[in-house]
């Protein structure tokens, strides 16, 4: 059996951006050997489902995220884990704080890199704003996770 690959997508809150990464990456990547979850850098909403707002934006796209739970993640989850996306540059700091070797600070990285590797964009927090900006995330992760689903493939 060939290991898999597993995959962590950060925020904050585990709630609205995270669990809609893990819910598109999920939905790309079907019967491969990849393992996908997320976790927020807070601790304020652990145990609970997504934001109703991912969860309709997810089911508008055809994604149920609903078997999802925030965690927070731990420092156990830097090793296990061989990609660490994280949504913004807040998402990056803290993370980052908790990496004690150059193994685990290599896999994390901004998502958007993915398409733009040389600019700072982060996938915005949509928390406090309007359901359009669960849409506009939504779109900003499909198009990210096209491009992690390709280099898994690679
Ligand atoms: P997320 O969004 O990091 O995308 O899950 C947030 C959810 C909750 C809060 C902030 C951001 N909050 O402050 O409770």
């Amino acid at each position: 059996m060939v290991k898999p690959i597993k995959v962590l997508m950060v925020c904050l809150g585990n709630i609205c951006r995270s669990p809609l990464a893990e819910g598109i990456l999920k939905s790309k990547i079907q019967n491969q050997n990849v393992i996908v979850d997320s976790a927020g850098t807070g601790a304020y909403h652990i145990g609970k489902l997504p934001d109703p707002r991912s969860i309709e934006v997810a089911k508008k796209h055809g994604i149920d995220i609903t078997d999802q739970k925030a965690r927070k993640i731990s420092k156990a989850d830097l090793d296990t884990f061989d990609f660490i996306f994280v949504m913004d540059e807040s998402n990056y700091r803290n993370v980052l704080m908790m990496a004690t070797n150059e193994t685990q600070s290599a896999k994390i990285s901004m998502i958007m890199k993915t398409i733009y590797p040389r600019e700072d964009i982060s996938v915005p927090d949509p928390y406090y704003g309007g359901d359009n900006g669960f849409e506009q995330v939504y779109q900003m992760l499909d198009e990210a996770c096209d491009v992690i689903v390709n280099k898994i493939n690679a």
